[in-house]
């Protein structure tokens, strides 16, 4: 459905702007409902410029992050995002847990509730299992990113950077390029870029391209150079090595002729066209460093720094119901 079908976020209050509990993935938001997170968003862009960062909203509250699998962008920044809302925020990493002595992902989920925690944030490497937890805790459950499925925060600081950069989201023509199959960002991020009117176009080697892929109202490519054609906007993506059996590209080199973004190529899409990547990038393979760290078109810092608005944006509503906010209570 288009976003003009939906009223706007600012004639809504309270609740009824943002009506979940739990933010397990794009699927599921009203177009009204991503852009009042991303309208959120943008006073923690500001303050978050300034050398008083300090916000006290949060005060009292126990933020846990549970990352069951490595991360260095998103602990960070839902790190950094609660502690700059006044949160005790506290890390667990899986790797010195008592998952490794075989601990059931349900268990760590009770042992967590049991602490008392306000709000958790987890990142796991299984599709589902962030809503299984969210269905067994008494607080908030951000997805940090879960296996194939979705990474919603990674997509809203996306749709955030495109459009405080190109000035809408609507109508825009994005190009996401890469392991389309394995990529919960690719999944999270053409959720939210078509709900918010944009034109997706996904590229990727048949064997890293899902099935059916149109049915998410994309238009899929085999050829790079072809999609690129009028792009304002290129998303690159690294190979998810970690989620592959086997072989799906014949070599990286292979892969970098015929999907590497090079200056050259990107002379193909609009001559201010945004290029982004989620990070981690590998250099050489999807994209080369001239083009990732071109100081007008790269859009690859300003991404990270989204990030922490978005997710100081997203701890905040998600705990206004549990902080009595008047409207959310
Ligand atoms: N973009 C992203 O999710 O990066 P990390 O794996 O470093 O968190």
């Amino acid at each position: 459905m288009p976003a003009s079908d939906h009223r706007p976020a600012a004639v809504l209050n309270g609740r009824e702007a943002f009506p979940h509990r739990h933010l397990t993935g794009i699927a599921g938001l009203q177009p009204h409902e991503i852009m009042f997170l991303l309208d959120e968003a943008e006073q923690w862009v500001d303050a978050n410029r300034t050398r008083a960062k300090s916000d006290h909203r949060l005060d009292g509250l126990t933020q846990i992050n549970a990352f069951f699998e490595n991360s260095t962008r998103t602990l960070l920044s839902f790190e950094i995002a609660g502690k700059r809302l006044g949160a005790d925020v506290v890390n667990m990493h899986a790797a010195q847990s008592s998952v490794k002595k075989g601990e059931t992902l349900i268990d760590t989920a009770m042992t967590l509730n049991a602490m008392r925690a306000d709000v958790i944030v987890i990142r796991h490497g299984s599709s589902g299992a962030v809503q299984l937890i969210a269905d067994k805790v008494n607080c908030p459950v951000l997805n940090a990113g879960d296996g194939w499925h979705e990474h919603p925060t990674q997509a809203l600081l996306d749709a955030l950077t495109i459009r405080r950069r190109r000035g809408s989201i609507a109508g825009q023509r994005v190009v996401i390029c890469g392991d389309i199959l394995h990529s919960r960002v690719a999944r999270s991020n053409i959720l939210a870029l078509t709900a918010l009117a944009a034109e997706v176009r996904v590229v990727a080697p048949s064997t890293l391209m899902p099935a059916a892929v149109e049915q998410m109202a994309v238009t899929p490519f085999h050829d790079f150079d072809t999609a690129l054609d009028g792009a304002d906007v290129v998303m690159m993506l690294r190979l998810q090595n970690e989620r592959m059996s086997g072989a799906f590209i014949p070599s990286t080199r292979e892969y970098h002729l015929r999907y590497g973004l090079t200056p050259e190529r990107l002379e193909r899409a609009k001559p201010d066209a945004l290029v982004m990547h989620p990070g981690p990038m590998n250099r050489g393979v999807e994209i080369v460093s001239s083009v990732a760290d071109h100081p007008e078109r790269s859009a690859v810092t300003e991404q990270v720094e989204m990030g922490v608005a978005v997710r100081m944006a997203c701890l905040d509503v998600l705990t206004r119901g549990e902080r009595g906010v008047e409207g959310w209570a």
